[in-house]
């Protein structure tokens, strides 16, 4: 299928027939989802493939009964966490080593930029001097603003999570299949359903189905491009 014939494609779907949909289409669609562009290529993302009929019957009530999660053959959550960057991080310098493309400056972006970045602390000491340090340097030359600390960090984690989300339901599309992106759901409840705590933030349940015709609400609707696009 033609790349922009799959984005007109994709369309957020509430209802699905009862069709099983193959495991292959998911793990595909997931694997579309791991390539997405990310922060400093830390991958602060976690997939929870739902699929058992009794998990998912969790799931869909605490995603407040939305049609497109009870009726979907598969839920995934997608997580992003801000615990992981240590490991990551030595996964992609063991990886930038391997490749023969490791440097002096990725060396110091990944042990000291990163961990200066990431570190936290109890009481948001470090994030205080972070934001006065940029306050005071960013009067002469531009740096980055943050947001730092934990809010930042989970900002950063949530933008890459985002986009991998989007990778998936493309991916759903590409193969024929519906899907519909949630936020409408009960954090806590949803939460202890995983097993996840306070480094974890849910960014979105995608639902994924054969598309019931009458699960799509509506043709697509855009404002027009000139409100929200503007060329300087
Ligand atoms: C982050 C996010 C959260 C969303 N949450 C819900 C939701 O909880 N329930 C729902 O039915 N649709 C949800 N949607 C789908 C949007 O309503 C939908 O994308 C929008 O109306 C445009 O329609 P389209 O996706 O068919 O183009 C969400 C979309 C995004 C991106």
């Amino acid at each position: 299928m033609d790349f922009f014939e799959t984005i007109r494609l994709r369309r957020s779907v509430r209802r699905y027939t009862p069709e099983t949909v193959p495991n292959e289409i998911v793990e595909k669609a997931l694997d579309a989802a791991l390539m997405a562009p990310n922060s400093s290529n830390l991958q602060h993302w976690e997939f929870f493939w739902v699929s058992s009929p009794e998990k998912k019957a969790e799931v869909a009530q605490a995603c407040l009964f939305q049609g497109t999660a009870r009726t979907a053959q598969h839920l995934i959550v997608a997580v992003a966490r801000i615990d992981r960057w240590k490991k990551h991080r030595d996964a992609v310098l063991q990886n930038l080593k391997e490749g023969g493309t490791d440097s002096p400056e990725v060396q110091q972006y990944y042990n000291k930029i990163i961990p200066f970045l990431y570190t936290l602390d109890p009481v948001g000491a470090l994030t205080l001097m972070r934001n006065l340090m940029a306050f005071i340097v960013g009067i002469f030359k531009p740096i980055y603003r943050g947001p730092y600390g934990k809010k930042g960090l989970f900002e950063v984690a949530i933008k890459s999570t985002a986009l991998a989300c989007e990778n998936f339901m493309l991916a759903v599309a590409a193969q024929g299949y519906g899907s519909c992106p949630m936020e409408g759901f009960d954090e806590v409840r949803l939460k202890k359903i995983l097993g996840l705590g306070s480094k974890a933030r849910l960014v979105m349940v995608i639902s994924v189905g054969a598309t019931d015709p009458k699960g799509i609400w509506g043709r697509q609707f855009r404002v027009p491009r000139d409100w929200v696009v503007n060329k300087i």
